[in-house]
């Protein structure tokens, strides 16, 4: 087997949810990033599983096909393989890791499984060259919301997850209710802007908790009983008031929390990231805190924040390089489960 080194070329894999997407690096360059978002899903108003990884089927070999072409890269050039194995929906994870572990065998090379969550941990990487170790990352993604201190690029502490609904879940679940269309987190945004976001006085659940734990059910519920005030078809005002409301009562917490963990830490660079962070509300809300509080704030570009492979490239290439001796026994897996060299921290002080 061909051994990864440095300038090695590594083609990498996402499908864990609703993107089917493929990278390709030469060492540390990305030369290309391709993207195939579903839009079956749209129709039913949120990701059907079993149409996802029908979806993914169908598209993975283009997918990867493009890559290497806009890389201008042969098959057989091709080092290693990076694949995200969870957490994320099963099947959706089955279609990508078979194929990488397929290609792997055929080509003899090395595969390596990526958690999804650390792609985003690790993403500014691909554009921030300023980043550096010790940072608290926010990650605000449709499955999942937590807050972590990260040490390095294979340690870093768990300080606080959802207690329920994730960020981009909240998003979604509202957008939903107010008739609005999949993926519902741009379309609140977009409605936001035109709405006023003191309308209503949204809750901010566990804002004030010593922990660094979230809760976004509570939101939910109140924005069901205030749409239940109102009279069926909802004026296209109101809509707009209880997206920028809604969003207003997300980004709030979503600040607090992390401003919180930065002064108990003694952290002053944050990286906000996974789809959520493409919010153009939480975007601002954090440069401002960044200038006020004279903090570094890193948060990918539109196209890194939701998912893509180049963020799975980028932690399976440090991977290849310092874990030469990996296996193809490898599973997919549905849940976030810390690897062992992780801790999860329970700072409730
Ligand atoms: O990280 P991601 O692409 O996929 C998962 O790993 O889940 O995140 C998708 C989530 C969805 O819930 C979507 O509504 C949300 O990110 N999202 C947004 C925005 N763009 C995407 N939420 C709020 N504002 C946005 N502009
Ligand atoms: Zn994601």
């Amino acid at each position: 087997m061909k051994a990864f080194t440095e300038d090695s070329i590594l083609l990498a894999i996402e499908t864990s949810c609703d993107e089917t997407a493929a990278a390709v690096f030469r060492g540390e360059r990305l030369l290309a990033n391709v993207i195939s978002s579903q839009v079956v899903h749209a129709q039913y108003g949120g990701v059907v599983p079993e149409l996802a990884s029908r979806a993914h089927v169908q598209t993975i070999t283009f997918i990867v096909r493009e890559a290497l072409e806009q890389a201008d890269v042969y098959p057989a050039e091709i080092d290693g393989i990076a694949v995200t194995n969870a957490p994320g929906l099963i099947g959706a994870l089955v279609v990508g890791t078979n194929f990488a572990k397929g290609l792997a065998v055929r080509w003899n090379i090395p595969v390596v499984p990526v958690n999804h969550i650390e792609g985003h941990i690790y993403s500014p990487f691909l554009e921030h060259h300023a980043l550096e170790f010790p940072y608290l990352a926010l990650i605000v993604s449709g499955g999942h919301t937590l807050l972590a201190l990260v040490h390095s690029f294979e340690h870093y502490e768990v300080l606080g997850t959802t207690r329920d609904d994730a960020a981009g879940e909240a998003f979604d679940k509202i957008a939903k209710m107010l008739g609005l269309g999949y993926p519902g987190g741009p379309e609140i945004d977009r409605h936001a802007r035109k709405g006023n976001p003191h309308a209503y006085q949204f809750p901010r659940s566990l804002i004030h908790a010593k922990n660094f734990e979230f809760s976004f059910s509570g939101l939910k519920t109140a924005v069901r009983g205030v749409i239940q005030r109102h009279q069926d078809p909802l004026p296209e005002s109101i809509i707009c008031d209880i997206c920028a409301s809604a969003q207003e009562a997300i980004v709030d917490v979503l600040v607090a929390k992390t401003l919180k963990a930065a002064r108990k830490f003694g952290i002053a660079r944050i990286v906000v990231a996974g789809g959520v962070s493409a919010n153009s509300r939480l975007r601002e809300w954090f440069e401002q805190i960044a200038r006020k509080e004279g903090l570094q704030v890193f948060i990918p570009s539109m196209e890194y924040c939701t998912d893509n492979a180049a963020m799975i490239g980028l932690v399976g290439r440090y991977k290849l390089l310092h874990h030469p001796n990996l296996s193809l026994q490898f599973l997919a897996s549905p849940t976030f489960v810390l690897p062992q060299h992780q801790t999860a921290s329970s700072p409730a002080s």
